[in-house]
């Protein structure tokens, strides 16, 4: 099918969800026909199900239960499986995704679980920050004055990492990381060397790398190179996958011979 002409748009178009009552439950599938609007999104699309929470066969049914904030592709609380693909719900558009058929399929997440239909529990990526510690140690409410200076290299590779908006999207492609295991993943790996080379949290990178260098950390990466094709803000993940890599193999030659 091609996109929607704007002199003959759709009267509607079809969402099929893949539902999930609760944590534990079975998953099942839906089928919605939601009436088209011009530059409709997915979000927009899932408000009107809310809206008319009927099948495509006429059953009244909950309304479909899914996660957003900032509706501009920056919170990454929308982060959902589009046509099997992990991206934003609120920058999927209606009409690009109706060039590649009239269905528009729609799942929650495979690496996290599901709290409701679309909606995954995301708190192992925001604990593994935590354990990488993914943040400037900064003490007190006191004014400090400006930071140390930093080269524009390193300004420039700081500000790539830091567009990382914790969506999972690198997690869903990583088929080292599972519903199981503890591979942090590239996400917090990445957020590590964000705040390794900044001036202030380099305070904190022998703490980081101790975890970096532990179970589930970076020498569990198999090198696959998914997670930066699947990665919505071109966060150069396989670059800070290898930094980290060097990183931690100096750390522990230095805690060898210190016999750390
Ligand atoms: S390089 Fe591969 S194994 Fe490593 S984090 Fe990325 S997708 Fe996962
Ligand atoms: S690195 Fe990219 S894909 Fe991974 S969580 Fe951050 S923004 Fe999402
Ligand atoms: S609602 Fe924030 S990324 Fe979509």
């Amino acid at each position: 099918m091609i996109a929607p002409h704007p002199d003959h748009p759709p009267k509607t178009f079809r969402i099929r969800v893949r539902r999930q009552d609760g944590p534990q439950a079975k998953s099942y599938w839906q089928q919605f026909d939601v009436t088209y609007r011009p530059n409709m999104n997915v979000i927009s699309a899932l408000q009107w199900i809310a809206a008319h929470p009927r099948t495509a066969d006429g059953k009244q049914t909950s309304p479909v239960v899914w996660d957003c904030n900032c509706l501009e592709e920056v919170c990454g609380a929308c982060t959902m499986l589009i046509n099997g693909r992990a991206r934003q719900a609120c920058s999927a558009l209606i009409d690009e995704l109706m060039e590649h058929g009239s269905t528009i399929t729609l799942e929650p997440m495979t690496k996290f679980p599901v709290v409701r239909d679309l909606f995954p529990d995301r708190s192992r990526l925001f604990n593994d920050l935590k354990k990488v510690q993914g943040w400037v140690p900064i003490d007190g409410m006191l004014d400090l004055g400006p930071g140390p200076n930093e080269p524009p290299d390193t300004q420039e590779m700081r500000y790539a990492m830091s567009r990382c908006m914790s969506c999972g999207c690198c997690l869903e492609a990583c088929p080292q990381y599972t519903l199981t295991n503890h591979f942090l993943g590239a996400a917090p790996i990445g957020q590590a060397r964000l705040f390794n080379a900044h001036p202030t949290g380099a305070q904190l990178k022998e703490e980081r790398l101790v975890t970096l260098t532990g179970p589930g950390g970076v020498s569990d990466c198999g090198n696959a190179q998914n997670c930066v094709k699947a990665c919505p803000k071109d966060v150069p993940l396989t670059e800070a996958i290898a930094d980290i890599g060097r990183q931690a193999t100096v750390h522990s030659i230095k805690n060898f011979f210190s016999g750390g």
